[in-house]
């Protein structure tokens, strides 16, 4: 069984998927044993307690240099003996020393197809205000592994939605969710566990 650390920021609908998708026994060979936030206030906590999962948080701002908060988390992860930490709406950048301590083990969730709408700076409703500004008329979600480079790292699923007419950042933030995020994450998170995904170069190959 792997033991799965969950990263969020905010409202934590992401881990939600997740802890449901898990009690509906979709994750067969992992189980998710700790949320730490990088902020105290995140609703995310909240959903982590209602199901019994401990909790933690660390803030990039109680550290004056930003390798000691890398270290920091790189520690705090280790004592939590992740195999597999997933970045739910998690919006602090990662350090060189977490991504190496943890290569091909963080999977994040990105609310767009990359290489389309991704990188520094482009996240959350930003990614379908970009969106909507080009005039595509597909979008998306991706989950992908965390490398050195920000959303660059191997893709494991993406799912394409639907652009429609009239849609605001908001309204097509949450038909991404609902018909990608919350789909496609879990069941990354769940090959991974069972040992499914294998990395090759810079793509994925995924046994189902
Ligand atoms: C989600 O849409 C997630 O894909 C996005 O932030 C939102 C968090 O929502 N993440 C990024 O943009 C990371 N680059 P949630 O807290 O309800 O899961």
């Amino acid at each position: 069984m792997k033991n799965i650390v969950v990263l969020v920021s905010g409202g934590g609908t992401n881990l939600q998927a997740l802890i449901d998708a898990q009690n509906r026994g979709e994750i067969k060979s992992g189980k998710i044993t700790c949320v730490i936030s990088s902020n105290p206030n995140a609703y995310a906590l909240t959903r982590a307690e209602n199901n019994g999962i401990e909790t933690a948080v660390i803030r990039r701002k109680d550290f004056d240099e930003f390798d000691k908060y890398d270290e920091a988390l790189t520690e705090l992860l280790k004592s939590k003996n992740a195999d597999l930490i997933v970045l739910a709406g998690f919006m602090t950048i990662l350090g060189k020393g977490v991504i190496k301590a943890f290569e091909n083990r963080i999977i994040n969730i990105h609310p767009a197809l990359i290489p389309s709408f991704c990188g520094e700076g482009c996240y959350g409703l930003r990614v379908h205000e970009e969106a909507l500004k080009k005039g595509v008329k597909v979008t998306g979600a991706t989950a992908h592994f965390v490398n050195e480079v920000c959303d660059g790292g191997p893709i494991i699923i993406q799912k394409a939605v639907e652009v429609k007419d009239g849609d605001t950042p908001e309204i097509l933030q949450k038909r991404v969710m609902e018909q990608a995020e919350w789909i496609i994450l879990p069941r990354a998170v769940a090959l991974f566990c069972e040992d499914k995904i294998k990395v090759i170069g810079s793509k994925t190959l995924i046994s189902d």
